[in-house]
């Protein structure tokens, strides 16, 4: 599997996502996971202290006390768990947490730390903050971000600089064909700043495999979930998507690729783009997934996947693309990077 860079790490272009590891994947099925992830080349797996209110972090750890030299680990803080128990990041809370992940895990340092969403009842400050002495006390070796706006990620990059807190390398957000929102302000904040991007859902929980079809839903994490979540059928279920899903399925057949790698394949195009963060629940779909990284897709390809479902055509962007012709925000000097 081809490898990038990231903050201090090389990692595979293919991150595994262990967020139904211990729940709807079983230990042992997870284990061989990410033993078949280790042996095509993958070596970033990606969790959070709340998916299973610990369980997945629970259930790495046996596989890592094995395998933890060959890695690159992140996890994330920020949801209520039940140990330290409460939730968000004011600081206290924060190093309660990532002792937690570290018992959890069985390991002596966390290599990405990631803060999970925004927490709007703590000064952004005390966060970074506190996640800068993470970095210090070597409990920590680089930070990330996930579901921040930009704006927000903008400010807190600007607070590390200035105050030369260890940086964000990374965001996590939400990306893939179907939920294309991060084109407009994030992607180009990140590629500007040097912050690898981590797209989760890159296959939209499953809808961009080609197991739903048009009036045959059939059941799964996208019809199983609750209106308020972001795989809800409302949202994905759409004309639109179904048009990007006909496109999918042609190129897959040229290709003679399965589905989800075309749709993996294009999320590897973008430009900024790490690692998408796949979430098989079986050792199958992680078997149908492991070549994706092999596909080269040509730029009219491409616009034939972005077609029918496009990003918000949103002010200023569409002005100064229009009428100044600048499609992209300038580089950003940053004083450091943890490079
Ligand atoms: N930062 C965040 O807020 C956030 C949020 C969500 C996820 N994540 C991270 O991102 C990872 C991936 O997210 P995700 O699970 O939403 O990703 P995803 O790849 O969009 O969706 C995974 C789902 O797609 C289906 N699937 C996967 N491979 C398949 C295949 N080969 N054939 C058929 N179906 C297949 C499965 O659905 P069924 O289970 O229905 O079979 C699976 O549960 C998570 O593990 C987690 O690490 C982060």
């Amino acid at each position: 599997m081809r490898t990038t860079n990231l903050g201090p790490f090389t990692v595979s272009r293919l991150c595994l996502g262990a967020m139904l590891m211990g729940a709807e994947t079983p230990a042992g099925e997870a284990h061989r996971m990410l033993d078949r992830f280790l042996d095509a080349g993958g070596n970033f797996v990606d969790t959070a202290d709340v998916y299973g209110d610990g369980g997945s972090e629970r259930t790495l750890a046996p596989w890592l006390a094995r395998h933890r030299d060959r890695v690159v680990l992140a996890t994330k803080v920020r949801f209520g768990v039940s140990d330290p128990g409460g939730e968000g990041l004011a600081p206290d809370r924060i190093r309660a947490a990532c002792d937690a992940s570290l018992r959890r895990l069985g390991v002596d340092t966390i290599d990405l730390y990631q803060v999970h969403g925004p927490d709007p009842a703590v000064p952004i400050e005390e966060t970074l903050a506190a996640l800068d002495g993470l970095v210090r006390a070597g409990k920590v070796r680089a930070l990330g971000a996930s579901n921040f706006p930009a704006w927000l990620l903008a400010w807190s990059v600007a607070v590390q600089d200035r105050e030369r807190w260890a940086p964000f390398v990374s965001l996590q957000p939400q990306y893939s064909l179907v939920e294309r929102s991060a084109e407009l302000e994030l992607l180009p904040f990140c590629r500007a700043a040097g912050l690898g991007v981590l797209p989760w859902g890159p296959l939209g929980a499953g809808f961009l495999t080609g197991r739903y079809q048009r009036g045959t839903m059939p059941d799964g994490r996208v019809t199983r979930a609750p209106d308020d979540l972001e795989e809800a059928v409302h949202r994905r279920a759409t004309e639109r998507n179904f048009r990007v899903l006909d496109e999918l399925t042609k190129l897959a057949a040229d290709h003679g690729r399965p589905v989800p790698q075309l749709a993996l394949a294009w999320l590897l195009a973008v430009p900024g783009v790490t690692a998408p963060i796949i979430g098989p629940r079986t050792f199958e779909q992680l078997e149908n997934l492991l070549d994706a990284t092999d596909i080269e897709l040509i730029a009219n390809e491409r616009e034939r996947l972005e077609a029918p479902a496009p990003p918000p055509d949103i002010s200023p962007q569409r002005m100064l693309r229009g009428q100044v012709g600048q499609p992209d925000v300038p580089t950003v000097h940053r004083l450091f990077t943890s490079t």
